[in-house]
Formats: C-alpha cells, structure tokens, sequence
C-alpha cells in the first residue's frame, strides 16, 4: 500500500519564504510527520519535491508501474499553470487530494483558479502544515475502503 506526497515549485523554500503564508515547518519536517503517521497505519509513503515541471510529470507516470494507490500533491504555482500536470493527473487515474498551505482564496486573484480542483477527490486549503496530515488521514482511510 503506497502512498505518494508530491511538493511543487519552491516549497523546499518552506521555513524561510514567507511564514505569514506558508508557516515556519521546513520540507522535511511536514515529509518525516507524514512518514511516520503512514508507516504506522502500515503504509509506505514516498515524497518528492521538484522545481521542474517534467519532473512531477513523469513520477506521476511512473505510478502506472508502482503501485502507487493515492497522490497528495501540493502543485504549488503550477496549479494556476499547468495543463500538463493536470493531464499527468487524469493519464494515470490514481485518486489525489489538492493541498495548499495557504487560503489561497484569500489571497491574490490569480491564485484562485485551479487546473486540479474539479479531478480532486477533495482540496484542502489554508490549514497549514496541518493540512497535509488531513489530507493523508483521508487518503488512508479511502486506500482502506477501496481495497
Ligand atoms: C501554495 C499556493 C500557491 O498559490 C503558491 O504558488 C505556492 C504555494 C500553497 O501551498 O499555499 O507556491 O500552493
């Protein structure tokens, strides 16, 4: 049973860019709660964060190979660009919750459009740190219901 974390472009910044936004947990910190919080549920979690956008595109391919049973993916600033991701996304049919540190509602107009909210099982937003932790407690729990 795996589960896979996939963190955008520039959340390896987290601590250190803007903590009135994204808080002050690093990339690390958030990977090793999530880690441990999935290793004891018995499930492997694997996370990944990249800058490049061909990067995040081909692990989501290779989740046809792996076995990969549920994405929790924060897309960061291509979830206002990226088509490809989002088709990445559909390509492989493996059920995703959207996460953002930030309400990104309540912020800049341009962040309030999403190329992933409509395929999401669900988005979480404005919740910090905390939400990906939500979101891994779902995505449990939903590997559990459909097996
Ligand atoms: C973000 C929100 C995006 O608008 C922004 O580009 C990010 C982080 C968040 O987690 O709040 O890089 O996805």
């Amino acid at each position: 049973r795996k589960i896979l974390v996939l963190h955008g472009p520039n959340l390896n910044l987290l601590g250190v860019r803007e903590p009135q936004h994204y808080g002050r947990d690093t990339l690390a910190d958030i990977n090793q709660r999530l880690q441990h919080r999935a290793a004891a549920a018995g499930f492997e979690l694997t996370a990944l964060q990249s800058n490049a956008e061909y990067v995040l595109v081909e692990r989501i391919h290779q989740c046809l190979q792996d076995g990969t049973d549920f994405i929790i993916i924060n897309p960061a600033a291509f979830t206002h660009t990226s088509v490809a991701l989002r088709d990445a996304l559909a390509g492989v049919k493996v059920p995703f919750i959207e996460v953002h540190l930030s309400n990104v509602h309540a912020r800049e107009p341009f962040r309030q459009h999403s190329y992933f909210s409509d395929l999401a099982v669900g988005v979480i937003c404005g919740l910090g740190a905390h939400g990906y932790e939500l979101a891994l407690a779902h995505a449990l729990r939903h590997v559990a219901t459909q097996a």
